[in-house]
């Protein structure tokens, strides 16, 4: 080893002034990057040639890794293990569990994490996933086969997913005798391709991952190629974070540090834009504004801070700011709206349910939204648009979505920190998409509410009663509608006024139109939960019985009335004895393959957890259940 190594000169640097190193180390810019390109387009073996030439790997391990391309394992990890593991725990941190390897490396210009995702269609989130983070895509083609169609997904994907630095490398060229003809037939052929997906600019080059030409330095073997090699533009490409701070002022509240009663400063990742003391700022979703006073470091008071730094602010009036809000430069704010249209991928096993409340995670905001039906489905291999009613497992559509809480955002086009949000499911707290904003929903804004003289306090005080709504649940057949009717009874005779409604009347009527698959039955809760609501703002003691098997729209309702106001009646009956009774014949229906989507047979009941009353009708006549549950009522 020679001292103009680079290895040797990293290694006497660590070796003398450990110190020295990890500053160098430190301020080095962070390229990261996504490999796409199907299987066997080099990929790996590409991976494995920009580890080896930058000296993160060693010669015999890049002969293993061309004997089976597998995933790499690289001793790069070791040399900053910290900022790997960093990018992994921010992954977890937003429950996406989903397999994409990061691998690390640096050259003497720059440090680099590439995220190294499977190519098949069944694997679009992970994909995703890889490129939520990139900055730049090296699209491989073997140029041999020339653009496939795996080649123009991911270039959709990454188009899709806002990465606007696209390398188009055609690998392999030592295998078409370097043939200039055929590089720049593919390259015409990808560009007319890009152009009309709207992919105005990209790098194309010719390289061989296995030989190394055109990867660290320029091949004798291409002297009619005048661009870049793919290391030196990796180094020199701008980086986001860059092009961000020419955009207005934008930063996400990620804490309150409010460390004594004299200091209250905001705390987070500047989004974008450059700040200075004395600039007017504004508080978003409020619109309050204020005059930054400070910009506080660990290292001391800045004169300027920049998209890219974690900086503290204070501001010059005390002005109510918290986490998830956003403060912007006060001329040129964010937008704030309740409903937006947005592109997402689905990443769940189980379809998306229109009108399911999930939680909406966007930077550091929280809210639950609901998503409608999709407008249409992209078959990411076409790029043809397709009617859909639900997205499953891969897919990705758009549909207008609706916030239980006006929400600071800009349009992903503009902003990915800002534009781009996650979905979680409430129960299972996994990620189930991922989104991209394009605009606001004017409607949302038009639409107020219309304040009513006569308060749904006077309508309860007038029937002397506080209004509730009993829900009752549990599989059909159970009893629910027999102790409902019962239960009114006694209540009416109590002088309470009433209103039941009952699964199989309303689908007579309000929800004819809906059947029983899993999105049917999220609606028909929906609508339910919707018109007992209004009948609690009447002053009414409303009572419920439907199946409403799903937990989530079950929280979904008590969230929208009042606290206490939803009383979860189970009336549970052992699915066994529900259909040993099977009133209706629907059981042996079900049994019998003339009727789908049964309830405890082909289609989930999911029991409450802590319901505030719990039935057990095995034990018990309808009349002593409907007893038990006004007693609890009324004690
Ligand atoms: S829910 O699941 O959407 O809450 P709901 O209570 O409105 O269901 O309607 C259930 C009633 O519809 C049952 O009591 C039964 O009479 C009838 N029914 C018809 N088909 C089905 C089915 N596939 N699953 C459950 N109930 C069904």
């Amino acid at each position: 080893m020679t001292t103009t190594d680079p290895i040797y000169r990293t290694d006497a640097l660590i070796a003398e002034d450990i110190d020295a190193y990890l500053v160098q180390h430190q301020n080095k810019s962070l390229l990261r990057f996504i490999t796409c390109g199907s299987v066997d387009d080099g990929k790996s073996t590409l991976i494995g040639r920009l580890l080896y030439d930058s000296k993160m790997i060693f010669e015999d391990q890049l002969a293993t890794l061309e004997a089976d391309s597998k995933r790499v394992g690289t001793q790069g990890q070791e040399i900053d293990f910290a900022l790997l593991v960093d990018g992994l725990a921010a992954e977890r941190e937003q429950g996406i569990t989903i397999d994409v390897a990061y691998r690390f490396f640096a050259t003497e210009k720059r440090k680099f994490i590439v995220a190294d995702t499977p190519g098949h269609e069944q694997y679009t989130r992970n994909m995703v996933t890889g490129a939520s983070t990139a900055d730049l895509a090296v699209i491989l083609i073997d140029a041999r086969k020339g653009v496939l169609t795996q080649t123009r997904r991911h270039s959709y994907l990454a188009h899709l997913i806002g990465i606007r630095n696209l390398v188009l490398a055609v690998n392999k060229m030592d295998l078409i005798g370097y043939d200039q003809a055929r590089y720049e037939e593919i390259v015409a052929d990808y560009r007319s391709f890009a152009t009309s997906i709207g992919i105005a600019d990209f790098t194309p080059m010719p390289i061989s991952g296995f030989k190394g030409d055109n990867i660290t330095s320029k091949s004798e073997n291409t002297p009619w190629y005048s661009g870049p090699t793919l290391m030196a533009h990796l180094e020199t490409v701008e980086l986001d974070v860059t092009s961000a701070q020419a955009k207005p002022f934008r930063m996400p509240v990620q804490w309150v540090n409010r460390p004594n009663l004299d200091f209250r400063g905001f705390s987070g990742l500047i989004a974008s834009g450059t700040i200075k003391p004395g600039d007017a700022v504004r508080v978003l979703p409020s619109g309050k504004t204020s005059t930054l006073a400070r910009i506080v470091t660990m290292a001391g008071d800045l004169d300027e801070a920049v998209a890219g730094q974690s900086p503290t602010l204070t501001f010059a009036d005390e002005i109510d700011c918290s986490r998830g809000d956003v403060i912007a430069i006060a001329a040129e704010p964010p937008q704030v709206a309740d409903q937006f249209e947005a592109t997402f991928v689905w990443m769940a096993d189980e379809e998306m349910l229109p009108g399911r409340p999930y939680w909406l995670k966007l930077g550091t905001q929280t809210v639950s939204a609901t998503v409608q039906a999709p407008k249409y489905q992209t078959n990411v291999n076409t790029m043809e648009q397709l009617a859909a009613k639900t997205l499953e497992l891969n897919a990705i559509g758009v549909a207008n979505f609706s916030t239980d809480k006006p929400i600071v955002f800009e349009p992903y086009a503009d902003n990915r920190s800002l534009g781009g949000f996650i979905l979680i499911d409430k129960i299972s707290n996994a990620t189930v998409a991922a989104g991209m904003i394009h605009f606001a929903l004017r409607r949302g804004q038009n639409i107020h509410w219309q304040a009513t003289d006569v308060s749904r306090e006077k309508h309860a005080d007038l029937k002397n009663q506080k209004p509730a709504v009993l829900w009752f649940t549990g599989l059909s057949g159970a009893g629910k509608s027999t102790i409902a009717n019962l239960v009114e009874q006694r209540l009416v005779r109590m002088n309470r006024h009433t209103f039941l409604l009952d699964g199989d009347n309303v689908r007579h009527g309000l929800n004819k139109d809906l059947g029983f698959t899993d999105a049917d039955r999220v609606e028909n809760i929906r609508r339910v939960g919707e018109v007992a609501k209004l009948m609690t703002d009447a002053g009414l003691i409303v009572i419920t019985a439907f199946i409403s098997p799903f937990r989530a729209e079950r929280e979904m309702v008590r969230q929208m009335l009042a606290p206490g106001e939803f009383i979860e009646v189970h009336i549970d009956t052992p699915l066994a004895e529900a259909e040993k009774r099977d009133v209706k014949g629907l059981y042996a229906k079900a049994r019998a393959g003339q009727l789908k989507n049964f309830t405890g047979i082909d289609s989930p009941y999911e029991a409450p957890e802590r319901p505030e009353i719990h039935i057990d009708t095995t034990g018990m006549t309808p009349d002593q259940a409907a007893d038990a549950i006004v007693a609890k009522l009324i004690p």
